[in-house]
């Protein structure tokens, strides 16, 4: 027997939860946060364009959801402290953070000077940690929390090598090296770190990306299902990650790309 219960609650509820998202502004940030508001959730969106955040913001409240949009540089110590005093001051608390905010600047390694490597890890990879660390400080007071950190099928190992793209291959892995860490040190305290791997995703910043359009085509023939994913296939990822349903994932890395890195 199944043992049915009418009283199941919906699936993937988030009413009463307070959420924060990284790069918010568009792309996957931008579907995460609809998504996670659309559960119930009141988000906070941050991005380094707080015009593209506040009209993420609109669209939720038009939809009867709860949010607010504060501008942060994620590789800035300052500013995320500011979104954290920002979130407890509006909302009183931190359930659910999102890290999304990163760049792909695609450029050869051979070439690629000492300060454009510096960027992508002081944004891809300190910015999480600084946001992680500063989300589960609060976390671990009300012992609970979900953090969901967006790695790439570009962090190696399992993952695929993306040429011209060192420094962002080196922040997806640290990424991913990074959440299975802080999920052992952060079980204790009931939050859970996890990681989602997309593969090639259609969003703005893949328009406007350095990358060479015979790339895209390769990646293209690669991908078993012989698409491009859409952000609202990753936000779901992110919905299932962030709720009570994944209750007994923390370290994980869940891989969503088409069937890439399995082909
Ligand atoms: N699109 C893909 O194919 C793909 C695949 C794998 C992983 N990812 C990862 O997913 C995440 C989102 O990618 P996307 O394609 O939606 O990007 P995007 O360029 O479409 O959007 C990124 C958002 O982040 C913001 N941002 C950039 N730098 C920031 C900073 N320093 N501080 C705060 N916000 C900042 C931008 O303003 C923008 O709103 C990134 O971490 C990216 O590496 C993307």
């Amino acid at each position: 027997m199944f043992g049915l219960n009418k009283t199941t609650s919906k699936f993937c509820d988030l009413k009463g939860k307070v959420a924060i998202v990284t790069g918010a502004g568009k792309g996957m940030g931008r579907a995460d946060s609809l998504k996670l508001a659309g559960a119930g959730a009141k988000v906070v969106l941050a991005d380094i364009s707080l015009q593209d955040c506040q009209s993420a913001v609109e669209e939720i409240k038009k939809g009867r959801g709860e949010a607010i949009a504060i501008k942060c540089d994620v590789s800035k110590k300052s500013e995320i402290d500011n979104v954290v005093a920002e979130t407890l001051k509006k909302f009183g608390k931190i359930d659910i953070l999102v890290n999304n905010a990163g760049i792909y600047p695609f450029e050869p390694f051979l070439t690629m000077p000492e300060q454009n490597f510096e960027k992508v890890i002081d944004i891809n990879l300190k910015g999480y940690f600084l946001m992680a660390q500063a989300c589960a400080k609060e976390m671990v007071k009300q012992k609970s929390g979900a953090i969901v950190n967006i790695s790439s099928i570009a962090m190696g190992q399992v993952g695929v090598g993306f040429a011209g793209l060192t420094h962002y291959c080196a922040s997806k892995g640290g990424i991913t090296a990074m959440s299975q860490a802080m999920a052992l040190e952060l079980a204790p305290f009931g939050i859970r770190v996890n990681c989602i791997a997309p593969g090639s995703i259609d969003t703005p910043g893949t328009h406007t990306s350095t990358m060479e359009p015979k790339v895209q085509e390769a990646m293209n023939a690669a991908i078993p299902m012989k698409r491009s994913g859409k952000s609202e296939e990753i936000a779901n990822a992110v919905l299932f990650l962030a709720s009570d349903e994944s209750s007994y994932m923390t370290g994980s890395t869940m891989v969503v790309d088409g069937g890439w890195v399995a082909g």
